[in-house]
């Protein structure tokens, strides 16, 4: 058995206000624990967006109550108003700026209104983008240009990753994050999957999948789930179906039978899903928090019924080597073979 800290995913969609029937804070943070984190960032594409501070203080209040595990807000921010950026700043942890179109996201950004929000956000507060092929070379721009983080969300190709890697040895504060979707799946697994392999950035080639591997050791900081629940029937309907699949209760399985291939190693999963997203976000330290490890224990995915209230995974079916056997948040075991804690009130 074995012993590392309480994970941290730094990018997922808890669906609250506006997609509860997707997820709420109850079901988004139980999957969370089942899955060994006890950390997480959720994203303001809600509805409405978190672009102002009282939406943002009501959600962040919301999960203060209704979650599981510690969850906070990242700050939105719409294109045509910046106006409420300097209050956002003061509170949240950071601010998340969509570039590309994507799930309740469709604005045109110009440079001007990014200089304004490079200038605008605190320097000490990460600014992450959703950047895809030519607008990640206006992410880094807007690191050079102010010397302040960036953060890029979600980094799926070959050629956007080597702009990235290029970029840090130029020594700009530029960070970034990869999906296991993007590490495992790929187009292949799209054609196969049909719109339950869809989500944004979309799922790449062999080339672009070995490409992120290489750079796991390296450039790349975190791995993050961008867990983004659509129910079945959403994602089935032919007209309208949204980009996006769950990854809380997947991520911890897929990456442990990573390590018992020899891909990864525990040490560098344990700094890619805690140390570096700690260290990246400012996250407060848990206390007395860890998780217990069985790492040769083999199943097949999911080994318990799913958490998340969408009930599905991209990932039925796999076989996988390790297991979560027990979650401890600040002295209290929060989980342990499948079943989570009463909650106490
Ligand atoms: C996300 C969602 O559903 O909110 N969808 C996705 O395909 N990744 C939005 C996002 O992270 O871009
Ligand atoms: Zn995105
Ligand atoms: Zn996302
Ligand atoms: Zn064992």
């Amino acid at each position: 058995m074995l012993r590392i800290p309480g994970l941290i995913d730094a990018h997922v969609h808890l669906r609250v206000p506006g997609g509860e029937h997707k997820e709420d804070f109850g079901s988004g943070t139980a999957a969370a624990l089942a899955g060994g984190f006890t950390q997480l960032m959720a994203m303001p594409n809600t509805r409405p967006p978190l672009t102002t501070l009282a939406s943002w203080r009501e959600a962040q209040a919301r999960a203060e109550r209704e979650g599981l595990c510690d969850v906070a807000h990242f700050a939105g921010v719409d294109a045509g108003d910046l106006s409420h950026l300097s209050e956002l700043g003061r509170h949240a942890p950071a601010l998340k700026v969509y570039l590309d179109e994507t799930y309740n996201q469709s604005q045109g950004w110009d440079r001007t209104a990014l200089d304004r929000i490079a200038v605008s956000w605190p320097r000490g507060k990460v600014l992450a983008m959703h950047a895809e092929g030519e607008n990640i070379p206006l992410a880094i721009s807007v690191a050079r240009k102010h010397k302040r983080p960036v953060h890029i969300c979600h980094v799926s190709r070959k050629e956007d990753i080597e702009r990235i890697a290029a970029a840090r040895r130029e020594g700009l504060p530029v960070t970034c994050e990869v999906t296991p979707h993007h590490l495992f799946l790929t187009r292949a697994d799209a054609d196969r999957l049909g719109p339950l392999g869809d989500m944004r950035p979309r799922l790449a080639d062999q080339r672009d999948v070995d490409a992120l591997w290489e750079h796991l050791g390296t450039y790349i900081d975190m791995i993050a789930s961008d867990h983004a629940p659509h129910t079945l029937e959403e994602k089935q309907d032919p007209v309208s179906s949204p980009p996006g699949v769950p990854g809380l209760e997947s991520t911890l399985p897929l990456l442990l039978t990573a390590v018992s291939q020899g891909r990864l190693t525990m040490e560098r999963l344990v700094e890619l899903l805690h140390a570096n997203p700690a260290c990246i976000y400012g996250l407060p330290r848990q206390a007395d928090t860890w998780l217990e490890i069985d790492p040769h224990a083999r199943c097949t995915f999911p080994e318990y019924p799913l958490r998340t209230k969408c009930g599905w995974s991209p990932f039925n079916g796999m076989h996988v080597v390790g297991r979560l056997r027990k979650v401890v948040l600040r002295g209290r075991t929060v989980y342990a073979d499948g079943q989570l804690a009463e909650l106490q009130t």
